[in-house]
């Protein structure tokens, strides 16, 4: 067995997307499709995988870094021409090349393996990966002779109305011995509807050539389709999330409606967690065991911990410990930490603020830039005033402090442990142990003055 080495081909602008985003980095389920492509074939133990890049090259390059090595196709004349790129790096190696489109973000990695299996066996100079597509337009179609031998692809735009009516498709996935596949790309032109150099005519090629042949029909068409505008776009994101919710159902997770639960394919999820219908879980979340999210969840590169559960709320690149709970309708932005079995209630939002273990946030608080101890108990309608309108300022809290409802406490500012804040103040000064601090004007009672008023 020689190298086995891929190539992604993934200069092409994707003019049917009509998107300012190149096509390969639009995303499926939180990645973009180029990114699940090298995803797989990274897990289908390839020596040397390259990436055909053009079209917004630096973005592309920038998204997928050193995980790939690169060619560039300055002009974008078609699939074969993209790979005739690929030359200068892969031209002299023995070994297989397995072909896949950056725009088809379904297939997986034992697919990959299969067809290499496959193509091994046969000792092949072209594998095609094909699936049967209940509608095949717009695909190449797979154009066998009377005994059912593979001969050619045929382009949609180059189809006869009989050839259109074949169902069998190519994935734009194939297996190549790597060297036949560069001396028949010599021997390609661009004589046909489109005027593009195609990949797919190496394969007539090869067969007039006396070469072997063959093509490896997959099961599932919906893993092999290819993306090209938005509608394939949408689809490829529900067949995306069916697998990935499929999962995590296997791996222990209940969900009351998998069809509205959207889980990015980097999440992680532990057992005995229930998701709600709705409940957005984004980017590198990772949620623990025993947890609870309900409808209306919004979770974004968090971490949540076990037995955690959130109500109705959104949480963007925060982390909840064991046993705490937040919502209906809170907010937990960058850089919060919410310590084990803190309760925050409902119209709180916390930012870059640290809560220790036990202390209750009941309603309607906002705190920023702030570190809380243990057992604090945060009143209702609480503002940690951290911004003077140029600096973001600092406040702490000591453990089992009480912060009386209606409070301001303008940072810079520190409430010393077993303090007690008195409702409505507005509070400047740091407190020591067991203060109370009151800070507001004292009310006066003005006798039957309420008779002189016009109400
Ligand atoms: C291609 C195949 C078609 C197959 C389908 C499967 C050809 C000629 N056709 O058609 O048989 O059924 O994929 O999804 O190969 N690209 C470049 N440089 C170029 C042109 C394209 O890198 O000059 C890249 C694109 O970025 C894309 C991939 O090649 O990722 C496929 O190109 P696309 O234009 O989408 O081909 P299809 O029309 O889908
Ligand atoms: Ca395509």
């Amino acid at each position: 067995m020689g190298k086995r080495n891929a190539i992604i081909l993934a200069a092409g602008k994707g003019t049917r997307m009509r998107s300012k985003l190149y096509k390969v980095l639009h995303q499926v389920c939180g990645k973009t499709m180029v990114d699940h492509v090298l995803t797989q074939l990274e897990k289908a133990k390839i020596d040397t995988i390259i990436t055909v890049v053009g079209f917004g090259a630096e973005t592309v390059k920038d998204a997928l870094g050193h995980r790939t090595r690169y060619a560039l196709q300055k002009q974008q004349l078609g699939t074969g021409h993209a790979v005739m790129q690929t030359e200068d790096l892969l031209g002299n190696e023995d070994g297989e090349t397995i072909v896949v489109s950056g725009d088809t973000p379904l297939f997986t990695a034992d697919t990959f393996e299969k067809l290499f299996a496959y193509h091994e066996q046969r000792h092949a100079a072209v594998t095609i990966l094909t699936s049967v597509a209940p509608d095949p337009t717009d695909y190449g179609r797979i154009i066998r002779n009377d005994v059912g031998i593979v001969e050619r692809i045929v382009e949609e735009k180059d189809a006869t109305v009989q050839e259109k009516a074949i169902k069998e498709v190519n994935t734009g996935v194939y297996c190549f011995d790597n060297k036949k596949l560069f001396a028949a790309l010599k021997k390609i032109n661009n004589d046909n509807h489109q005027g593009e150099y195609y990949l797919t005519d190496v394969i007539g090629i090869l067969k007039q050539e006396g070469e072997i042949v063959t093509a490896y029909k997959m099961a599932d068409f919906d893993e092999s389709m290819g993306v090209n505008d938005r509608i394939a776009l949408a689809k490829a994101n529900r067949v995306m999330r069916e697998r990935i919710n499929k999962h995590w159902m296997q791996e222990g997770v209940s969900m009351i409606d998998p069809a509205t639960t959207y889980i990015d394919a980097d999440v992680k999820l532990g057992k005995d967690t229930v998701l709600e219908g709705d409940v957005v879980l984004k980017g590198h979340t990772t949620i623990g065991d025993d947890c609870y999210i309900s409808a209306g969840s919004r979770i974004v590169d968090s971490t949540i911990h076990d037995g955690v559960k959130v109500t109705s709320s959104t949480l963007e690149e925060a982390e909840m410990h064991n046993g705490s709970d937040i919502g209906p309708n809170s907010h937990l932005r960058p850089e919060a930490e919410i310590g084990e079995n803190v309760h925050i209630g409902n119209f709180c939002e916390v930012k870059k603020a640290y809560i220790g273990a036990g202390t209750k946030v009941g309603h309607l608080t906002y705190i920023g830039n702030a570190t809380l101890g243990k057992n604090i108990n945060v009143g209702c309608g609480v503002v940690f005033v951290n911004y003077d309108g140029t600096n973001k300022h600092h406040t702490n809290v000591g453990d089992h402090a009480f912060i009386g409802s209606n409070s301001n406490l303008v940072a810079p500012v520190n409430i010393a442990k077993d303090s007690f804040i008195a409702a409505g103040s507005t509070i400047t000064d740091s407190t020591a142990q067991y203060d109370m601090a009151i800070a507001r004007a004292r009310q006066t009672n003005k006798k039957d003055y309420a008779k002189k008023l016009p109400w």
